[in-house]
């Protein structure tokens, strides 16, 4: 399946909520769901902005599956992360796809800087 196709049908199921069977990312939904994330892990291609004093983890350009893996390991309890274990808590498995798939897609800026 061609990246294109699979972005298609992620709009596909975003505009048929009740039939998202699979949880297929959608980078433009995840863009948005991605507001709060960016307090902690910035813009992606930009510096981080809070906290400052430990390091949190780029996740721009990341692979979608790695960032949906790690979420749902907060999530679950393999990670332990008290303030990732919060925000995963509140993430839907196509909440983590979508900015799974967002961050994915943002590579490219990420390498330009
Ligand atoms: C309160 C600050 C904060 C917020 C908000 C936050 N994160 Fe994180 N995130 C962290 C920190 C700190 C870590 C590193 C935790 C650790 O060491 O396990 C992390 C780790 C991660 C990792 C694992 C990265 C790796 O390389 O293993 C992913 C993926 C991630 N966050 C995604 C997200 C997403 C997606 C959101 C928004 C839905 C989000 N985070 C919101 C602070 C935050």
């Amino acid at each position: 399946m061609t990246r294109l196709t699979a972005i298609c049908l992620g709009f596909g199921m975003a505009l048929v909520p009740g039939l998202a069977l699979s949880a297929e990312g959608n980078p433009a939904a995840g863009k948005g769901k991605s507001a709060m994330c960016a307090g902690c892990h910035g813009i992606p291609g930009y510096k981080t902005a809070f906290p400052v004093t430990y390091s949190v983890p780029k996740i721009g350009g990341q692979h979608a599956a790695y960032i949906v893996k790690a979420l749902q390991g907060y999530k679950n309890g393999d990670r332990t992360h008290p303030s990732m274990r919060a925000i995963a808590a509140g993430l839907t498995d196509q909440d983590m796809a979508d900015v799974a798939a967002y961050y994915a897609s943002t590579a490219v800026q990420s390498a330009s800087k």
